[in-house]
């Protein structure tokens, strides 16, 4: 069998801080940069779930505040309570794919390791000086 990755490993000791009373599905994140520098991340849950966060972006969160060099150079992830191991959420996704390098590779506990356009093909990209044709007179019929 092959041995354990020790971003891994790390984020299934961060998993273990996870506040997570209302779902019991605790998820630990560890983020890199090209420096050596590591930034963990845990999910963290409300009472109103809405409000709560996921461990990736908790980890790419506590990276950027903490003056990580981007773009970040690896994530590691671990669903401690997950039977057959977890992928990331879509939000976390997106976040991901803009604060990760494009080949940077992902590591999911139990599932295997991925890209971030593996992760999330056509992803947004806020171009907002770009404009599209529009068709004329459309907006009037809506
Ligand atoms: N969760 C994560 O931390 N990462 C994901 O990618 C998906 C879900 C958390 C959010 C919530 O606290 C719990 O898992 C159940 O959805």
């Amino acid at each position: 069998m092959d041995e354990l990755h020790p971003l891994i490993r790390r984020a299934r000791e961060v998993a273990l801080r996870a506040y997570a009373p209302y779902s019991n599905f605790r998820v630990g994140a560890v983020v890199t940069d090209s420096s050596g520098a590591f930034y963990v991340g845990c999910n963290v849950e409300s009472a109103s779930y809405g409000l709560s966060m996921c461990a990736e972006r908790s980890a790419i969160f506590a990276a950027v505040a903490g003056g990580a060099a981007r773009p970040l150079t690896a994530l590691a992830l671990s669903c401690i309570d997950a039977t057959n191991g977890a992928t990331p959420c879509g939000a976390c996704r997106q976040v991901m794919f803009e604060h990760l390098a494009a080949d940077a590779p992902i590591h999911v506990d139990g599932v295997g390791q991925f890209t971030p356009p593996d992760l999330l093909p056509y992803a947004f990209e806020l171009n907002a000086g770009a404009t599209i044709a529009r068709t004329p007179g459309v907006e009037d019929e809506w």
